[in-house]
This record gives structure tokens, sequence and C-alpha cells, in this order.
């Protein structure tokens, strides 16, 4: 029996397919490439000296989508593919709306075809839209700012819909905060592609002389000193919550919502001195105008996925800031240099990539 892994390349999701080999899983892997490079498979083999049946499959190819259920005996499926830049979803709703919705309808459907009705589903923060009050429980007020978050929200209803019309289904959305951080190891981390939206990976580019100085979005909101306050999360803690929804939803059904997030949260300019202390590095910035649609606070109350998962988080903020200057000082340019690197472990491309890319 085997996991399902949609989105396996991607950053959240490679990390999640290391702790799924590392704990003895087998998986199966699908992805198209479109936010993530093939060198991450390799990587992850590489890493944990396993081998699992790679598939470069686009979800919204439906006929490619039935290969992979026919060859493989899939228990459950967990649920990364999506497209996820905020920005660019106001420039282009319809492509999100089409990629992240009609490919999640597209899979519970062969889901429900071939009977496997155990499933993660990657949800957000961002579902939370501005917060009422922060610790933000799960049950606090739902109202998506933006066609990405409201491609989460509506993706969480279908969800609903769908246990509801059938009892069978064991679903587990998981709403996470600011995923930051990368693999021990410094060959696996987050490489977004040009000029990064997000908080840490502009971070490391400065740090690494790709980007000149970050920009403060704001430094007018009630907070101790004006910046923005998150919840960031190592990815690796993140990943290990994958494996306690699996543990959850493979012996109950149900939809459950989780909050994966430490609880804490910290300033944009607490971010700056934290990785500057874990990496060494001085962090120019300049105060800018606030970003349009930034919430002041936004931090996670944890207790129902520690009470009912047995999750906690357990890495800090300066393990975090390390892990990403790691990452991103051994490999500037992301997966790009790491082409060359050789390893027994790394299959030719053309023998595991398979499907109609
Ligand atoms: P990512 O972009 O690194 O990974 C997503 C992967 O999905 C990419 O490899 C991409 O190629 C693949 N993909 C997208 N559409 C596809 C399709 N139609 N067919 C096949 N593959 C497809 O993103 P990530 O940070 O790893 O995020 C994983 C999930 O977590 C996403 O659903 C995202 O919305 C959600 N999420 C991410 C964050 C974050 O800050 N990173 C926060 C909350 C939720
Ligand atoms: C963090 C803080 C910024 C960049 C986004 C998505 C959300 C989720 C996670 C997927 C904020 C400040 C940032 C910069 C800055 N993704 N900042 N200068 O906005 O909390 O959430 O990623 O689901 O949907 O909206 O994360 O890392 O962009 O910002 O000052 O160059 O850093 O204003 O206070 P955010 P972020």
């Amino acid at each position: 029996m085997a996991i399902l892994v949609t989105g396996g390349a991607g950053y959240i999701g490679s990390h999640t397919c290391i702790e799924l080999l590392n704990a003895g899983y087998e998986i199966v892997v699908l992805d198209y490439f479109l936010n993530s490079k093939p060198e991450v498979i390799n990587t992850i083999k590489e890493i944990t000296q396993s081998a699992f049946k790679f598939y470069t499959i686009d979800l919204l190819d439906k006929n490619s989508l039935d290969k992979v259920f026919l060859e493989n005996d899939i228990e459950a499926v967990i649920h990364f593919a999506a497209l996820k830049a905020v920005g660019e979803s106001s420039y282009n709703p319809l492509e999100y709306y089409h990629n992240n919705i009609t490919s999640t309808l597209i899979l519970c459907e062969k889901m429900r075809k071939y009977n496997v009705k155990n499933l993660v589903f990657s949800s957000s923060a961002t579902v939370y839209g501005v917060p009422e009050r922060c610790p933000i429980s799960e049950d606090s007020p739902l109202k998506a700012k933006n066609p990405y978050g409201r491609t989460k929200l509506m993706i969480e209803e279908i969800l609903q819909d769908l246990y509801a019309s059938d009892k069978e289904w064991s679903i587990c959305i998981l709403r996470y905060f600011n995923p930051i951080g990368a693999h021990q190891s410094g060959l696996l981390g987050e490489d977004p592609n040009g000029i990064p939206n997000n908080l840490m990976p502009y971070i490391t580019q400065v740090a690494i002389g790709k980007l000149k100085k970050l920009n403060v979005f704001g430094n007018q909101y009630p907070t101790n000193d004006g910046t923005g306050v998150r919840d960031y999360i190592h990815v690796v803690d993140l990943a290990v919550g994958h494996l306690k929804a699996l543990e959850r939803i493979t012996f109950s059904t149900g939809v459950e919502v989780y909050n994966l997030g430490t609880g804490k949260g910290y300033s944009v300019l607490e971010m700056i001195t934290a990785f500057e202390k874990a990496s060494g590095k001085k962090i120019p910035y300049k105060i800018v105008e606030s970003r349009p649609g930034d919430v002041a606070v936004c931090y996670a109350d944890p207790e129902k996925a520690e009470k009912s998962l047995g999750w906690t988080a357990t890495k800090g903020i300066d393990e975090m800031c390390k892990d990403a200057w790691r990452w991103q000082s051994l490999n500037p340019n992301g997966y790009e240099k790491n082409q060359e690197r050789e390893s027994p472990y790394c299959i030719p491309s053309e023998d595991f990539l398979i499907g109609n890319k």
C-alpha cells in the first residue's frame, strides 16, 4: 500500500516525502514542475537512499491520473499540488481557480473511482483573512482576501460536501502558517522562481548577495516594533504534521481541520535579527509602504493538533534561520547548480519520468 503525494517536488511536498520515506512508508509522487525542478526528485532519493515511483503528470490531465491509480496500490493521498503566489492569483484568477480547484475535483473523482477515500489536504492560514483575534483557532471566522486564498476556502468546502455525501471519506485539512527553513542536510530547500514574494527567501537572497536589501513592508502596525507578526514554522516540523494526519485518517472517517503553526509570533524586525545571528550576515533593510492586503498579526492556536494528532512544532526560530541559511549558502542558485551533482541513487531522468510533459 502506498501514499500518493501530489506536488511532491515542491517545497513542502519534498520535505514530507523525506519524512514519509524515513518512516518506512511506500510513496508514489507526482508533479508537473510548474513551480519546482526535476532535480528535487533525485535529491529526495539521495537523502533517504530510498527508491520510489515518480510521475510527471499534470493533475488537470484526467487520463494520466488513471494510470497512477491503476499501476499502484494507493491507500491515501497527500494533496500539495497547487499554485500559491498570492499576488499572481489576483492577476490570473482563472488560472488559479482552474489549476487549484479543477485539479482537486479531478483528483477526488479518481479517488472515488478507485475507492481511495483517505485524503490530507494542504490549506493555509490565509483562509482566516484578517483574524478577529490571535492566537487563531480552527473555528475562527473564515474570509480569504485574494483568489489564491479563496481557492483554498472553496476546496475546504468541497471536501466538507464530499464527506457529507459519503461518510466513508476520511479527510484531514491542514492549515499551514508560515513555513520556512530547509532540510538539515542543506540539499533541499525553498527555491522560488524569480524575486521571492515571501520574507525568508527574500532575506536569504539578500544575505547571499543576489538582492541588495530587504524592503520591510510597513512599521506602523499595532505590534511591538510596528512591523508585521507571523507564525513561522520549520518546514520539517510541518512535514512531520502530515505523518500524524495520515495516522489519524487511517483509523477514522470524517473531515477534521487542524492549524499547523507554533503558536508564537515574530515581527519582521525580529526575523531579521534572528537571521543575522544565525548566519553572521548583515541584512540591510529599508522601511517602505505596507503591502496591500497584509494583516498586522497572524499566529496559530496549535492546541487542537497537539491534542488530537499528538503533533507539536519542535524547532525554534534559530534552527529555522540556520537551516534556511545553510540551504541558501550551499545552493546560491537553488537547484540550478545541483544539476551536476552525481549520486549512486540518481536515476537518469528519462527512466523515471513517466507521463506526457
Ligand atoms: P510549491 O509551489 O513549492 O509546490 C507545489 C507543487 O505543486 C509544485 O511542485 C508544482 O509544480 C506542483 N503543481 C501545481 N499544480 C500542479 C498540477 N496541476 N499538476 C501537478 N503538479 C502541480 O508550494 P509549497 O510551498 O510546497 O506548497 C504546497 C501546498 O501548501 C500548496 O497547496 C500551497 O498552497 C500550500 N501552502 C503553502 C504555504 C507556503 O507558504 N509555502 C502556506 C500555506 C499553504
Ligand atoms: C511575512 C511578513 C510581510 C516580504 C504568505 C501568503 C499566505 C501563505 C504564506 C500560502 C509580512 C513581511 C515580506 C518582504 C516584508 N502562503 N515582508 N518584506 O504574507 O504572511 O503569507 O505566505 O498559503 O497565503 O499570503 O508571508 O512571507 O510574504 O510575509 O516586510 O519582502 O514579512 O509584510 O509581515 P505572509 P510573507
